[in-house]
Parts: C-alpha cells; sequence; structure tokens
C-alpha cells in the first residue's frame, strides 16, 4: 500500500545523528593506532560519550589490536528453512522447492505454546478490503482464523503501525477480542515513519523474519521471500528485544535516548552470534532501522548492508521491489546515495560482480528507472565493471488485475558469495532514516558442511528469478511504459 510520509525535522536529526556516530568510529580508529589499549579505552569511553549522547546506532567496530570479548555462542540445534510465496500462476523452470510462508505460519501456529509476538505493518487477511470475491484470499483467512483461535489459549501480542483511518481493521478488531494483545506503534508520529517490519517469535524459541505482509496477497498473489529458525531461543531472544522496543514505544509513544540496557544486545556485525544452522557452524546477528530503535550494540539496518557489500569479493545479487537512491517520502525533495555510493564503489575498487532484480509493476515509479539506468551503466568488461539490472514482472490475467496491490515481486533479500541478508525494507533512504525494519544476516563463509547453506539456497532463487522468463534487462532503450 502507497504510504505517504510527509517530510519532518526529524529526518534531519537521524541524519545528523549517524553522521556524529560516523565520525566518533574515525576518531577512535585513529586513536587506537597510536595509544595502548588502556589509553584506547579511556579516549574513546570519552570520545564517545561526548560525540554521542544519545544510544549509537551500532557497536563501535572493534580494531585488530583492540578485540571486544566475543559474544557467547550457542548451543541451540537451530534450523533454518528458507520460504517463498510464489503467486498462482507463477512457474519456473528450474526448482528450487521451498515451502511456503503459508505452511510455515501454519506450523508456527501448531507448535505454539506459550507465546506468539508478532511484528507487523498492517492486517488485511481476508479480502473483505478488495470486494474481489478472490478464492485465493482462503490462505490469509485460515490464518487470521488459526490465530483467533490461539489467542485465547496463549498469549498473542501483535505490534501495528498506527492505522490509517481508511485502512480496514476488521482483523485486528477480531484477534483484540479473541484475546490478543495489540499495540499500535506510532511512529509517523516518533520519526515520521513506518512500523514496516514483517516477523515473528514463537514461545522465545522460533522466529519468522520476511518481506510478506500480514496481508492475504503476500500468500498467494505477491511474490515474497523469508525465512524461519525453529529451536533457536539464543536468536528468538534476540529478536524478542526488538519486538520488546516496538511493544515498549506502542504505550511510551517517545523514544528512549538512551534505550534502558535490557534493549542492549551482544550480537552484531563485528561479534554476531554463533551457532549450529542445520549443523553448519553459522555466525547470525538482526540488525534494525531506524538507528534511534536501536538498543545499544545493534547494528543498523544500513551498517549491515553496507558491511555486507564490502565483505563480498567475487559478487552481489540484489532482489528488492523498490531501489531508489533518494528519500522516497521526504519534502522536499531529498538525494540519499548510501547505498548507489556503496555498489559503484565495491564495483570498481574489488570488481565485484552485482545484479539487481527490481520490480516492476502498475504502481512502479518512473522516477525510479533514471537512476537504476545509471547504476547499469557501470559495465564494461574490458575494464571488469560488471553493474547489471533486470526488471521482474509477475504477469497477471485479466481477473488478477482487479485485485489491487498484487502480482509483484515484493522480495527484499541481498546474497553475496559469503552472506545471505533477509530483510524486511524497501531500498530507499526512509527505510533506514526513519522507518522501522529489520533484517537476519547469515554468514556461513566458514561451512564444510555437506549441507546446502543458506547462502547457496539464496543464491539459487536469485539465478532462478534473474533467468527466468519473467525478467527483463534494463537498458538505455527500454521502453519501460510497455513492460510493467
Ligand atoms: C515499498 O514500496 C512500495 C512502493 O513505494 C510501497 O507501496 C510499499 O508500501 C512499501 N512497503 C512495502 C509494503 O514493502
Ligand atoms: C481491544 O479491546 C478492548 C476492550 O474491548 C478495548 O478497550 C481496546 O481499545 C481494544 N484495542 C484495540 C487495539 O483494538
Ligand atoms: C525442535 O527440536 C525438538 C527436539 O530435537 C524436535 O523434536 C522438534 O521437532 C523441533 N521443532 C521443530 C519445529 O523443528
Ligand atoms: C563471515 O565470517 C567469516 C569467518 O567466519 C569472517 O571472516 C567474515 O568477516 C564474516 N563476514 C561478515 C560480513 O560478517
Ligand atoms: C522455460 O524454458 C523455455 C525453453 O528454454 C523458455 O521458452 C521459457 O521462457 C522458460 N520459462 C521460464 C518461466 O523461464
Amino acid at each position: 500500500m502507497k504510504t505517504d510520509i510527509p517530510y519532518n525535522q526529524l529526518v534531519d536529526v537521524e541524519r545528523r545523528r549517524q553522521e556524529t556516530y560516523r565520525k566518533a568510529q574515525v576518531y577512535s580508529r585513529c586513536i587506537v593506532a597510536l595509544a595502548t589499549v588502556a589509553a584506547l579505552l579511556l579516549a574513546a569511553t570519552a570520545l564517545y560519550n561526548l560525540l554521542t549522547p544519545r544510544a549509537p546506532p551500532t557497536h563501535p567496530a572493534p580494531s585488530s589490536s583492540l578485540r571486544l570479548p566475543r559474544a557467547p555462542s550457542c548451543s541451540d540445534p537451530c534450523r533454518i528453512v528458507l520460504l517463498e510465496s510464489i503467486p498462482e500462476g507463477l512457474t519456473f523452470n528450474s526448482s528450487t522447492p521451498h515451502p511456503s510462508i503459508y505452511q510455515a505460519w501454519l506450523h508456527l501456529m501448531a507448535e505454539a505454546r506459550s507465546s506468539v509476538d508478532i511484528a507487523s505493518f498492517y492486517w488485511t487477511l481476508t479480502n473483505k478490503d478488495t470486494g474481489t470475491h478472490e478464492p485465493s484470499a482462503n490462505q490469509g483467512e485460515t490464518v487470521l482464523k488459526t490465530l483467533a483461535k490461539l489467542s485465547g489459549k496463549v498469549s498473542v501480542r501483535i505490534a501495528v503501525n498506527t492505522p490509517q483511518h481508511s485502512q480496514p481493521q476488521d482483523d485486528l478488531r477480531l484477534l483484540n477480542a479473541s484475546g490478543a494483545n495489540i499495540r499500535e506503534v506510532n511512529v509517523k508520529k516518533l520519526t515520521s515513519g513506518v512500523l514496516h517490519t514483517k516477523f515473528w517469535v514463537v514461545d522465545k524459541k522460533h522466529i519468522y523474519i520476511g518481506s510478506a505482509n500480514m496481508d492475504w496477497r503476500s500468500l498467494t498473489q505477491v511474490k515474497e521471500l523469508g525465512a524461519v529458525v525453529y529451536n533457536c531461543s539464543c536468536l528468538a531472544a534476540d529478536l524478542g528485544k526488538i519486538f520488546e522496543a516496538y511493544w515498549f514505544l506502542g504505550e511510551s509513544d517517545t523514544v528512549p535516548s538512551p534505550w534502558p540496557p535490557s534493549f542492549s544486545t551482544n550480537y552484531n556485525k563485528d561479534t554476531p552470534l554463533e551457532l549450529p544452522l542445520n549443523n553448519t557452524p553459522s555466525n547470525v546477528y538482526l540488525s534494525s532501522s531506524p538507528p534511534s530503535f536501536c538498543g545499544t550494540g545493534r547494528t543498523g539496518d544500513l551498517q549491515s548492508i553496507l558491511s555486507v557489500m564490502e565483505d563480498a569479493q567475487s559478487f552481489i545479487y540484489i532482489a528488492v521491489m523498490n531501489y531508489l537512491p533518494t528519500m522516497e517520502f521526504s519534502h522536499p525533495k531529498r538525494y540519499w546515495a548510501d547505498i548507489d555510493t556503496q555498489l559503484r564503489r565495491v564495483s570498481y575498487e574489488k570488481r565485484v560482480r552485482v545484479r539487481l532484480l527490481i520490480s516492476c509493476w502498475a504502481s512502479t515509479q518512473p522516477i525510479m528507472f533514471p537512476f537504476l539506468k545509471s547504476l547499469a551503466s557501470v559495465y564494461d568488461p574490458k575494464s571488469r565493471l560488471d553493474i547489471q539490472v533486470r526488471l521482474f514482472v509477475v504477469p497477471a490475467t485479466p481477473q488478477q488485475k482487479e485485485i489491487p496491490f498484487a502480482r509483484v515481486n515484493h522480495n527484499k533479500y541481498m546474497v553475496t558469495d559469503k552472506i545471505a541478508y533477509i530483510g524486511t525494507s524497501n531500498w530507499s533512504g526512509d527505510y533506514f532514516v526513519s522507518t522501522a525494519g529489520s533484517a537476519l544476516v547469515v554468514n556461513q563463509t566458514a561451512s564444510e558442511s555437506s549441507e546446502t547453506t543458506v547462502q547457496s539456497q539464496l543464491q539459487a532463487v536469485f539465478e532462478r528469478d534473474w533467468d527466468s522468463a519473467y525478467s527483463t534487462p534494463l537498458t538505455q532503450h527500454s521502453n519501460l511504459k510497455n513492460l510493467c
């Protein structure tokens, strides 16, 4: 759904806070080179307090001469499963069979013994909102019924972006009447963004995270990607802290600064959680945005994306619905090129192969294309510059065309030769500066196990889509009006 966020001074505040923090990091790195470890600790603490009176978005980067204590490792038998929603009618030649998001949600609800916590943008699980009488709404309706039944038996908490008056609220009313606890988070008021996160924490043990909204279309009419991790209390405890932050904001209606210690984490890009994932030793962490919603130690979502790109050695594949080097919803207009610059930089400095698979549908803003063409112009085989862009179109029958806000590739992930990054954000500035989102970052670089890694599974999903008949190269001459 279109969410128009008016520009607000807070965007500036966020930006300045990030800049201040970046400066703080640079200063502390210089001092590392000059001082002893003891002196460093004192100086860094002083600088840190001086320059970042508020909670920092990420943990200070450890330098080679100063190792932070390793985060404790986890011995849970964590099992991760990649999930997809494939819109009705889409068929692929190569099979990469993954369970559906629908199956995983039902499984999670069947497993639930004590609690289900859901962070969500909006709820339209029945097709009352469209008046189309779509039989494909049945999966969403089953999810809603099952969750309502569960709400009477276990603790069900729902954090949802404060609904606009025009948005249907029947699902939330039903769940509330069935015993669920619901808190509306007014992110528009807090940071002039929205609560755009989509994840589940079940029994403080299993988690789901991904692009699907609590929307019937996300199960049968929109292409989505997510992951479920079973039997993983250490990761669930950490995602639980992000949920508790939304839960807190839903009640307090102000952003604490700094966040109380219970929201802090040891797990971030520098000291990830070490755990076995499908019997493969892995490094994992959860990133979050906006920075002002992050407890101490949490890696911001933007920092996580930039560092995953930095770490890539041979390729970076990105599949996102929207890509814009701008603040999409700001007035006056603002250019925002942190991600764009990083892609051009790693392409030039490290000759990394970059592929972007972007969605093209009726609601695509034409302003996206000149920027994508500009990025795709960084292509010259002789110089080994290799950025390519393709547009993915989900075809629709005349009947499917009647369904509003459907038939689109809504994925938000990135896969490199080392890392799988599964997120919930569109890729434009707003989603990292003012809007709440989060991502699961899985590093199985060191894997010698025979089981296929999440990274290789995600790579196969990307390659399947990239090579499919549904994607078209974006060239300078592409006639986009006819394509989408
Ligand atoms: C992502 O961007 C699109 C287009 O601006 C917008 O409609 C949508 O609400 C955004 N968020 C989601 C649900 O991914
Ligand atoms: C849930 O129901 C209670 C009692 O009927 C009501 O006071 C409350 O406002 C409802 N909350 C939401 C979010 O609908
Ligand atoms: C979690 O682990 C237990 C014990 O090994 C196992 O019986 C159960 O099936 C696992 N749960 C899931 C959802 O995989
Ligand atoms: C992934 O893990 C390897 C070794 O376990 C480490 O060297 C590398 O820096 C990690 N990459 C990222 C982006 O965290
Ligand atoms: C499958 O392969 C055939 C033959 O190569 C091709 O014509 C068709 O477009 C492919 N379909 C998809 C969905 O990629």
